[in-house]
């Protein structure tokens, strides 16, 4: 498939997917938005594909929906787009999506990296959500997954007030995974990668959807959840492999099984 405003690349086991509009900060319109989205669903359907990065460039991972698409639209036209369930598809990845965040994660550019499963991000990197800005509030899970990760306080102050986290700040608070210096963020994030991608796929695919499944639930349902997951994956060729390769100190030879 060819793309116009993201560039592909598969270094097998991961993939990465970089956004493309520098000029623009690499805000996304819906082209981007489902370039992206159908890139990534059909990584996941590669087998030779274990994790996905999700990135922009140095000075901005993006900087949120495109303003000028959306400045005269109308209430019904934004309905009838629906271009919000783009970051919605995202959710649905099986495979593990690591969003590799430097400089501007804005507005839905924030959204898009908290849509994936975890975030590396540059030294340089600031997570806001300026929406009340522009007279509007975020509406692609700025105000929920934000406060989920953050909490209430901080939360709060960035969606009532923009201001932006820096990249430590964001690290201390919960929103993201690990800091490196720009120079090397997108290599680490690589590494990240390969190492996830080097484990079980089926253990995988379940240990994502078993953590997301906490931001969904009562504590009982996503314990029960968890558990028939567990239980599950020993019916996997993997679950054994693994077990026994400890028990005979040994590397286990994941089959995907
Ligand atoms: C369209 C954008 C844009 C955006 C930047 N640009 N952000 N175009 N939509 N979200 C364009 C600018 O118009 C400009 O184009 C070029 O990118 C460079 O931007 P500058 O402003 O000149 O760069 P700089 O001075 O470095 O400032 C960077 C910035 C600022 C602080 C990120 O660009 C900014 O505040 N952008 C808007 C961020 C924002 O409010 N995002 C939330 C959008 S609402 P020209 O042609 O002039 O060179 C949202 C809601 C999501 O995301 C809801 C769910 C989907």
């Amino acid at each position: 498939m060819t793309y116009e405003l993201i560039i592909v690349q598969s270094e097998a086991p991961i993939a990465i997917v970089q956004i493309n509009r520098p000029r623009q900060l690499n805000a996304l319109n819906s082209q981007v938005m489902q370039e992206m989205t159908s890139a990534l669903e059909t990584l996941d359907n590669d087998a030779a594909i274990g994790c996905m990065i999700v990135t922009g460039d140095e000075r901005a991972f993006g900087a949120g929906a495109d303003i000028k698409d959306m400045a005269d639209a109308t209430a019904v036209e934004m309905l009838q787009r629906n271009w919000i369930a783009y970051w919605d598809r995202i959710k649905h990845i099986s495979k593990p999506v690591i969003a590799a965040v430097s400089g501007y994660a804005v507005g839905g550019g924030c959204e898009l990296a908290m849509a994936c499963d975890l975030i590396v991000a540059s030294e340089s990197a600031q997570f806001s959500q300026p929406e009340i800005n522009l007279g509007v509030i975020p509406g692609a899970g700025g105000t929920q997954r934000l406060t989920r990760a953050i909490g209430k306080a901080k939360a709060m102050d960035m969606v009532l007030t923009g201001r932006a986290l820096s990249a430590r700040e964001a690290e201390a608070n919960g929103l993201v995974a690990r800091v490196y210096p720009t120079e090397v963020y997108l290599d680490e994030a690589k590494k990240l990668a390969r190492e996830i991608a080097s484990k079980a796929p089926v253990a995988l695919r379940f240990a994502k959807e078993s953590v997301n499944k906490a931001f969904e639930s009562p504590l009982a349902d996503g314990l029960d959840f968890e558990r028939k997951l567990f239980y599950f994956l020993f019916a996997t060729q993997d679950g054994h492999e693994g077990l026994k390769a400890f028990v005979e100190k040994r590397k286990p030879e994941w089959q995907g099984k």
